[in-house]
């Protein structure tokens, strides 16, 4: 059987980087990755092909590939895309249309479905106020869409072109019988905490930052309040929600953006958590508060039943398992301490 081809953009990165490996896992795919940096050690040897650099000017280099998938994950996340308003725009708008109109092209081109994976986020939610986001509770797709955020807004707006290209472009979608398509399909995710990687740039980092500077014995400094709640999951459980909504038959699919959740926990109660892992962690807090800001405006927590009804989501982790089956055994291995 033919290998699907498959594109990872922002395979460096964290999300990237566990996908691809997962990808080489299952088999069956020629994964060409981007990234503005070469690929990383971790990755190297599972990829046919890497082109690097900025894709915005790149993405010419990909109408000679014939790609079944395309996960475009490259983006400036939410902290960094505020200091770096323009550059966010450009990565995050920029790159993603550029895509979308190389797969529309393909998939027109040639007569085939060209997949399109797209990791939306938390940040396309924008409650109010502390009151407000008490009382939204876990926020539906549809709610709250009023993101306070670049980032947010990018990612909001993305989505948007996703569905304008899937179904719209060309108004194809007034034909009698419409050609196939580029069949795009979006994820909101919550904070991403890895055992192996750190994120850069994004404001729900505090998770991860906290975490892994615990098992290495370093001290931290939390920049939001204690009582900051949003939502988390473990990559593992991102990695497997992109897999498993990538082979969802089209029809089951009523909608293209769908929210996932695994457990969501105040700050407070990470550093609980961390303390009773590793006792000696010394942690506490240092308010910013543009990084507060951001993660005030979002949800505490997310309604994930259209992906659990349309696609049988359902997460390997809650809190307890993430903690005692996932994070800690790996982080142990990693650095090498023992509790
Ligand atoms: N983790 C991302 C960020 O903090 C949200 O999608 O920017």
């Amino acid at each position: 059987m033919r290998e699907k081809q498959v594109l990872v953009t922002g395979a460096c990165g964290e999300i990237g980087q566990a996908l691809v490996q997962e990808l080489s896992k299952k088999g069956g795919y020629k994964i060409v990755t981007s990234d503005l940096y070469p690929p990383p050690d971790s990755i190297k040897s599972l990829v046919a092909e890497h082109v690097a650099g900025d894709l915005v000017y790149k993405v010419k280099t990909f109408y000679d590939y014939d790609f079944d998938i395309i996960f475009h994950l490259a983006a400036s996340l939410s902290s960094k895309a505020e200091v770096a308003t323009e550059e966010a725009h450009r990565i995050n708008v920029e790159g993603t249309m550029q895509l979308l109109m190389l797969a529309a092209y393909r998939s027109e081109k040639y007569k085939k479905e060209v997949k399109f994976l797209f990791p939306s986020s938390i940040a396309a939610y924008g409650v109010p106020s502390i009151e407000a986001k008490k009382q939204a509770g876990a926020v539906k797709e549809t709610e709250w869409n009023t993101p306070h955020t670049m980032y947010g807004c990018n990612k909001l707006y993305c989505e948007k072109l996703g569905l304008y290209y899937s179904k719209y472009f060309g108004q194809k979608h007034l034909d009698e019988n419409p050609p196939a398509m580029l069949d795009f399909r979006a994820i909101r995710f919550p904070g991403l905490i890895s055992a192996f990687t750190l994120p850069s740039g994004g404001t729900s980092d505090y998770g991860p930052e906290m975490l892994h500077a615990a098992a290495q014995g370093k001290p931290y400094s939390c920049f939001v309040r204690a009582d900051t709640k949003i939502s988390f999951m473990a990559m593992p459980d991102a990695i497997k929600s992109l897999l498993t909504l990538m082979d969802v038959p089209r029809e089951k699919l009523s909608y293209t953006v769908y929210n996932i959740a695994a457990f969501a926990l105040t700050a407070e109660e990470f550093r609980e958590r961390a303390l009773d892992a590793f006792p000696g962690a010394q942690i506490t807090y240092d308010i910013n508060p543009r990084r507060q800001g951001i993660v005030d405006s979002w949800p505490e927590d997310v309604d994930d039943a259209l992906a659990r009804v349309e696609w049988d989501w359902k997460p390997d982790y809650d809190a307890d398992h993430f903690f005692d089956d996932y994070f800690l055994p790996e982080i142990l291995k990693r650095y090498g301490k023992s509790r």
